[in-house]
């Protein structure tokens, strides 16, 4: 029987599924990479225990997992999306969480996958949750996901500079827990090149 600890084996999980998503796609592979880090520091500044911290870095770096579903060409699409094509990308946190089903991943996990396109005002997707109805891993990795697609680049993207991509999420701020959107942006003022 193995001995693994079950950290051990969650965190041999989230590289696995890191190596099939840098197959499909290495932008998405780096940016999953750095939120799977970022989150997990972040959980532990604002008062999350070890456990907690690496079970949220795990959720934060496998959170895409269901664009492996969703077809490449709409994925990375340089131009406007029509609304069909919109609908078919707005079915990944759902795919995803499909996809991990069998594996019976702890929960917190899983809600990053389901909910981290919820917005805090309820206009997310895919329930519509709202507030702290949206389970706490999956309102930060809500954050971490925007500032970090908005500072990388991409072939039809220039990354914006810390600063800039703060601004937007404070502009946006209705779809962030305020509190989170606070520690976030205070952490990310002290150390910007977080
Ligand atoms: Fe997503």
């Amino acid at each position: 029987m193995s001995t693994t600890s079950p950290e051990l084996q969650l965190e041999k999980i989230s590289r696995f599924i890191g190596g099939i998503m840098r197959g499909r796609d290495p932008d998405l592979a780096d940016h999953l990479q750095r939120l799977d880090a970022q989150a997990a520091q972040f959980g532990r500044q604002i008062g999350l225990s070890e456990q907690e911290a690496t079970l949220l870095g795990i959720g934060a770096g496998i959170h895409d997992i269901g664009k492996l579903c969703i077809n490449e060409h709409v994925l990375n699409k340089p131009s406007r999306l029509t609304s069909a094509e919109f609908f078919f990308i707005k079915q990944h946190p759902m795919a995803g969480y499909q996809l991990l089903a069998p594996l019976e991943l702890d929960k917190r996990i899983t809600d990053c996958v389901l909910h981290h396109h919820e917005n805090f005002d309820g206009s997310g997707y895919p329930h519509g949750l709202a507030g702290e109805n949206i389970p706490l891993f999956a309102r930060v990795v809500r954050i971490w996901d925007s500032y970090d697609a908005i500072t990388m680049n991409r072939p039809y993207h220039k990354g914006r500079s810390s600063s800039e991509a703060l601004a937007m999420l404070q502009k946006d701020k209705a779809f962030y827990d305020p509190a989170l959107l606070g520690s976030f942006s205070e952490m990310m003022r002290t150390a910007p090149s977080m």
